[in-house]
């Protein structure tokens, strides 16, 4: 591709970087530890994913930018996935599965679109695409975020004194927030338990968001009715972890969207000439709040 769209561009793929001292970006899902020292004149270093917290931003200097992956493919696998789990857990299908396997022919009440509720939380790139798409079912479409925002069609709330309430209005929470130190750990059993009786959730950002023990708990209890998990902690979920087998849990191996080379290198390479042209890049990581 760079070839191809960016022949001016001296394009290296590891461990063949050639002259060290002549490379000015950097394309990684993690940075070398010692980043600073072999590429002195390092300007830009861009993560392979939309999420960071795998890049040890201690290993990037100050002055060099770090910006994530947002990229038209990655976008459209989240919202395919997001879509799909949504649907599914609207139209009960879980439960038909379940059904099907003790060969019971039963239908389960109908809820339309209009009548379901869906949160998303983290209303970034990600997010917004998501809500987007769903709002062409016709769900009723409500997130939240760290700062105020305002979607057409979607009913906004923000910081943590409003999340209690964002969670009270759910039948399906969505949760694509970043992983930083303020978001580990924010789907607790206090949290999971200030979803109503019956809600779902699918979890498309990071394992670490979601108490798994709790969540189990919330599942056995009958407090939540099913998680689509496609993130866990750790990655890969240990053979004899308990999700896996939890009759109520769908686990995908972290694979809701992937960023896509074709679509990448464009996006990079369009970065890379706004870097030159002295303009500002985009997404670029506030290393203060983590995202
Ligand atoms: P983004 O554009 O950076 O958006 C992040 C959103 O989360 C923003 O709306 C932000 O609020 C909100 N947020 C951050 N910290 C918060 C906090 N403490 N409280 C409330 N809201 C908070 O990120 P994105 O591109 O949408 O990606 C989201 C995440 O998806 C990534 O970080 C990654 O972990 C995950 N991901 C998963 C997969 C997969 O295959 N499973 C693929 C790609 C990405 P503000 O708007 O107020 O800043
Ligand atoms: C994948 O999980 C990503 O953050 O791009």
């Amino acid at each position: 591709m760079f070839a191809q769209l960016a022949p001016d561009v001296e394009f290296r793929t590891w461990p063949d970087v050639g002259d060290a001292d002549r490379v000015e970006y950097l394309v990684a899902w993690t940075p070398p530890p010692d980043l600073a020292a072999r590429f002195p004149n390092l300007r830009v270093a861009f993560s392979t994913g939309a999420g960071v917290d795998q890049f040890d931003f201690a290993a990037v200097p100050p002055h060099v930018l770090l910006a994530r992956m947002v990229e038209p493919g990655i976008v459209d696998g989240m919202v395919e996935y997001a879509t799909l789990a949504v649907l599914a857990l609207h139209r009960r299908w879980p439960q038909y599965v379940r059904q099907q396997r003790e060969g019971r022919w039963a239908d389960l009440p109908y809820v339309p679109a209009h009548a379901r509720r869906v949160g998303v939380m983290g209303l970034g790139a990600l997010g917004r695409a998501v809500l987007a798409r769903l709002g062409t079912f016709g769900f009723e479409r409500i997130g939240w975020s760290r700062s105020a925002h305002a979607i057409d069609g979607v009913e906004c709330h923000a910081g943590l004194e409003a999340l209690d309430g964002f969670l009270a209005r759910l039948d399906i929470l969505v949760c694509l927030l970043p992983l930083t130190p303020e978001t580990r750990g924010i789907l607790d059993a206090r949290r999971l338990a200030a979803l109503p009786r019956g809600a779902s959730l699918v979890n498309v950002a990071r394992g670490p968001h979601v108490d798994a023990a709790a969540l189990l708990d919330a599942l056995d209890r009958g407090h939540l009715e099913e998680a689509i998990l496609d993130v866990t902690d750790p990655e890969p979920l240990p053979g004899d972890h308990p999700l896996w087998r939890h009759p109520r849990v769908l686990l995908t191996p972290h694979v809701a969207s992937v960023t896509q080379p074709g679509t990448a290198a464009r996006t990079v390479i369009e970065q890379i000439r706004r870097h030159r042209r002295g303009e500002p890049l985009r997404d670029v990581v506030d290393r203060t709040r983590g995202y």
